[in-house]
């Protein structure tokens, strides 16, 4: 396996466990977020290293033909803001997916999720983002966006926001997705099964890219995709209000403002490649998902 080196435009400080530890010991800005102290790896740990990039310290995930590689958040959250610059794959990138995602735990049949999947491409090929909610065990709720930006050239901060009131997708701060709670309606909503957050990366050449018809060319592994400065920021209640969940019915605590309404706005009309709100092969009338009349 050829050498996993960083990105060319960073030091080139890829360190041994024993020099990370010095120099987070030395490090002298320690409110920065840090990628090592959040998370852990889960899987393909051989695969993986953390290095300093500029002031942060970031982790590269990789991917050869054996395996990919995967880290998780160690604390697990209840109504929180999580954001996390990356810097995907460069060049040809076909058949892979690299993610970032919240999961709940068991038991899997009611599991709560959100999805942000970074759809591969061959060389001079657009990313696809693919994004899916799933709540009390039941996803199917894909949008897919195209990113106005070269994903791969540099960080972009992606950020999930989720309230008692909305789920939120972010990319560099705007809004490309919203799914509002209307439980109410009958429609299920994560309320109560906390996340973690799970970064991975890994092979889907079956369907990623051009719906299958272009496979990975394994002679370009390693595949490396880059992740720094993860963020939680927990909910905030109201003054006077024990934690976010206790927000009073009535509370405009949560309600998105104007230059949110007009993000989504914007990436819906400019932006967005697949709804399965309008996805009128796959639903019709009589079995379209109940949000997709209430939004
Ligand atoms: C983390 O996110 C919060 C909320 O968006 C922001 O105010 C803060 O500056 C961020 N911290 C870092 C270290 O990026
Ligand atoms: C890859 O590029 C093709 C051609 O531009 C495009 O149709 C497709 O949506 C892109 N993304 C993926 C994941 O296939
Ligand atoms: C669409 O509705 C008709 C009944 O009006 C039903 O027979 C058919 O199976 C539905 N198609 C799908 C894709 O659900």
């Amino acid at each position: 396996m050829a050498p996993l080196l960083p990105p060319a435009s960073s030091p080139k400080l890829c360190r041994s466990w024993l020099l990370l530890g010095l120099a987070l010991l030395v490090a002298v800005d320690l409110s920065a977020a840090d990628m090592y102290s959040e998370i852990e790896l889960v899987w393909g740990a051989s695969r993986t290293f953390f290095f300093m990039d500029g002031d942060s310290e970031a982790l590269a995930l990789s991917l050869d033909q054996w395996q990919g590689s995967c880290f998780r958040s160690r604390e697990k959250y209840l109504y929180v803001q999580v954001d996390v610059e990356i810097k995907l794959i460069e060049g040809d990138s076909a058949g892979t997916v690299c993610t970032i995602y919240m999961i709940s735990e068991d038991p899997w049949e009611i599991h709560d999720e959100i999805d942000l999947e970074f759809l591969g491409n061959v060389t001079g090929q657009p990313y696809t983002l693919h994004t899916n909610i799933f709540a009390n065990g039941v996803g199917g709720r894909e949008q897919q966006f195209r990113l106005w930006f070269d994903p791969t050239a540099d960080y972009h901060t992606y950020s999930i926001v989720w309230n008692p009131k909305h789920i939120l997708i972010l990319v560099d701060g705007k809004a490309i997705r919203d799914f509002k709670n209307n439980e109410d309606q009958g429609v299920p909503f994560p309320t109560w099964q906390s996340m973690r957050t799970f970064g991975s990366l890994w092979s889907a050449e079956d369907w990623a890219t051009q719906g299958g018809r272009v496979k990975t060319d394994w002679s370009q592994a390693p595949f490396v995709g880059y992740y720094r400065n993860y963020n939680v920021t927990w909910c905030r209640p109201s003054p006077g209000v024990a934690w976010c969940g206790d927000e009073p019915k009535g509370s405009t605590r949560f309600d998105l403002d104007q230059k949110t309404l007009a993000d989504l706005q914007w990436v819906r009309s400019n932006q967005m490649i697949y709804n399965y709100c309008t996805d009128t092969v796959r639903f019709n009338a009589t079995t379209l998902p109940k949000e997709c009349t209430l939004q």
